[in-house]
């Protein structure tokens, strides 16, 4: 329904405030209509630990304010106690005879849909894939126990990294350099490796980074250990297959330690690694109008030894935009 939807993208829109200050819970916004259909409340919610968003709407209204009406949720309604009360418990209450929800929530101690319809409220769905994709980091935290993961890099149009001598300093532009700064903000981690830090020492300002380098090579002086929580990966506290560090026992060991979103920027190597083994959610390129012409530059991707296109890694474009003179694309895995 298109009434539906356009209230679904209300809480969509109310959601996304709570964007970076409710991890690990999902971002999740409300919005309430009287039985004549009209707008009495909104909510959504702010923080961890606070209020859900259905409470938060529901309880800016008097008692009967809200019986007969409508409840928009971009997730399904809790029906566990957690550090709230369950919020089916008062949309019951408040005598809402319709719920319309973006997604089933995927913890498995949530089932507000049957509590509702027990109830006699009407259940509806709309959005869905849209609701999953605002909490896509919510979804493979609960469901896999393991950080979201964004592989980032910067290339020319020629998928080149750097030269062959390695330097790569810079593909892009300083517009498309300031987006990066800003968008680091959006993970609770960045991860690079020893080799980037080898040939670029670079800064990577971050609250918590995780290195992988599992003999210590990098230099203790350099300038990515002088700011921010530092996490080493290395061969003494991580698994080592086929002579390299588990990527996947280090995003596990990251999640344990609070880490729901890696930001990973590094050289063609560990990148290849990551796509290799399934383990980027995400990819964020920045294109530059640059072309290296010259094979032995070094690759954005080097993981695989593949014989035909139809066994190439496939992804969706969700975003495109230009920045500067570079083009960011933003990707998405195809399950
Ligand atoms: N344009 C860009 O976006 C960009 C970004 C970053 C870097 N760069 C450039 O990339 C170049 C470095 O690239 P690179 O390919 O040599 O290095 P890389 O991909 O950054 O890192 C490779 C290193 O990662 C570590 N690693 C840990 N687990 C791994 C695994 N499972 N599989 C593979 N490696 C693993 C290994 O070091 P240990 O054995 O020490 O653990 C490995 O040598 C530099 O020239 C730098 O300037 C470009």
């Amino acid at each position: 329904m298109e009434q539906d939807e356009k209230y679904m993208r209300m809480c969509f829109a109310l959601a996304k405030r709570g964007k970076n200050k409710v991890a690990p819970n999902p971002m999740v916004g409300c919005v309430v209509l009287n039985k004549s259909g009209d707008i009495i409340s909104k909510g959504y919610h702010k923080q961890y630990g606070a209020n859900h968003a259905e409470r938060d709407a529901l309880l800016k209204l008097k008692n009967n304010e809200a019986q007969g009406g409508t409840l928009y949720v971009n997730l399904e309604p809790c029906s566990h106690y957690g550090k709230t009360p369950p919020c089916v418990d008062l949309i019951i209450e408040r005598k809402l005879s319709r719920v319309v929800m973006g997604m089933k929530d995927v913890n498995p101690l949530v089932d507000g849909i049957t509590k509702l319809k027990q109830a006699g409220i009407q259940v509806d769905f709309a959005l869905q894939k849209e609701a999953e994709f605002l909490n896509r980091v919510f979804i493979k935290n609960m469901t896999q126990k393991l950080p979201y993961v964004v592989l980032k890099t910067a290339v020319t149009l020629d998928g080149k990294i750097a030269a062959k001598t390695g330097n790569s300093k810079w593909i892009t532009s300083e517009k498309a350099r300031d987006e990066v700064y800003k968008m680091r903000k959006d993970f609770d981690c960045i991860m690079t490796s020893s080799n980037t830090i080898i040939a670029d020492n670079p800064k990577m300002e971050h609250k918590f980074k995780c290195i992988l380098d599992k003999d210590l090579r990098t230099d203790k002086n350099a300038q990515i250990y002088k700011q921010g929580k530092i996490y080493i990966a290395t061969k003494n506290n991580t698994p080592v297959i086929n002579g390299q560090l588990d990527i996947k026992s280090v995003l596990s060991d990251l999640y344990n330690m609070g880490i729901y979103s890696v930001f990973i920027e590094c050289g063609g190597t560990l990148a290849g690694a990551v796509l290799k083994e399934n383990l980027a959610d995400e990819i964020y390129q920045f294109i530059a109008p640059k072309i290296l012409n010259d094979n032995s530059g070094l690759s954005c991707f080097n993981g695989d030894c593949i014989d035909k296109i139809s066994d190439a890694k496939t992804f969706e474009i969700y975003s495109l935009r230009q920045i500067g003179t570079d083009i960011l694309v933003k990707l998405k895995r195809i399950c």
